[in-house]
């Protein structure tokens, strides 16, 4: 919550995979000092979980069984951010590989999913306020939020920024594994029926192709702080 005001402030940043939103989000969350929620973290859990079950993500039925009796919950880290918990354990060292992103992009079209994790993003942020990052946070989780940015930058940007990260975890990948596999996130992302991944003239629209961190949040943040 911000001085002087009553409501807690609600920052919605969406946009596509491979942007950069959840290191901007994170560090405007902390220069706002209010949490950090990667929404995307949230699908991942259930993606985890229905490939760690052994079912098929396109297995509707299945996947809504499996998302209704998994435990998720949304605890704090030190610096205040928010941690996805699963069954009670932290979920971020297993949700980051190719195979978890490919099966959530599935899950997360099915809309009894997408429901109870937009009960959840609620409930966290309108206690402590937040800055969440997704792609449907400012069309559907805080529709009424002042403060939404659509982040993007050109597709040659985001498959070189993705393929860079996961070769820094040590994953054996090729840049056209990437390439392909971002492409097929992002049409589905953009097409699905429930909260497909789009905006409207109430997003501030950040292309962040030449833009370093540092400038992304500092446009943001005077944007919110009215400067
Ligand atoms: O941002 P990410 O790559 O961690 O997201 C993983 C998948 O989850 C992605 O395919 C889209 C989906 N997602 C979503 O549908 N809605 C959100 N608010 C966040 C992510």
């Amino acid at each position: 919550m911000t001085a002087g005001e009553s409501h807690p402030l609600i920052v919605a940043i969406d946009g596509p995979s491979g942007v950069g939103k959840s290191t901007v989000a994170r560090r405007l969350a902390e220069r706002l000092r209010v949490p950090f929620l990667d929404t995307g973290a949230m699908y991942r859990a259930i993606g985890l979980k229905v490939l760690e079950s052994g079912a098929d993500p396109h297995d509707r039925k299945m996947v809504v069984a499996l998302s209704d009796a998994a435990d998720v919950r949304l605890g704090r880290r030190p610096d205040g951010s928010f941690e996805v918990l699963l069954d009670g354990e932290p979920v971020e060292s297993r949700i980051r590989t190719p195979e978890v992103g490919e099966a959530t992009s599935a899950i997360s079209t099915y809309p009894e999913v997408r429901q109870r994790m937009v009960r959840l993003q609620r409930e966290a942020a309108t206690h402590f306020g937040a800055v969440l990052e997704g792609r449907d946070i400012g069309t559907r989780v805080f529709p009424d939020t002042p403060y939404k940015f659509f982040l993007d930058a050109r597709s040659d940007v985001r498959f070189r920024r993705r393929f860079e990260e996961l070769q820094a975890t040590g994953q054996p990948v090729t840049y056209a594994d990437v390439e392909e596999d971002i492409r097929r996130r992002d049409l589905r992302d953009s097409t699905r029926i429930d909260s497909p991944l789009t905006r409207d003239d109430s997003y501030v629209f950040i292309d962040a192709s030449d833009l370093s961190v540092e400038e992304v949040v500092e446009r943001m943040a005077r944007e919110i702080e009215g400067e």
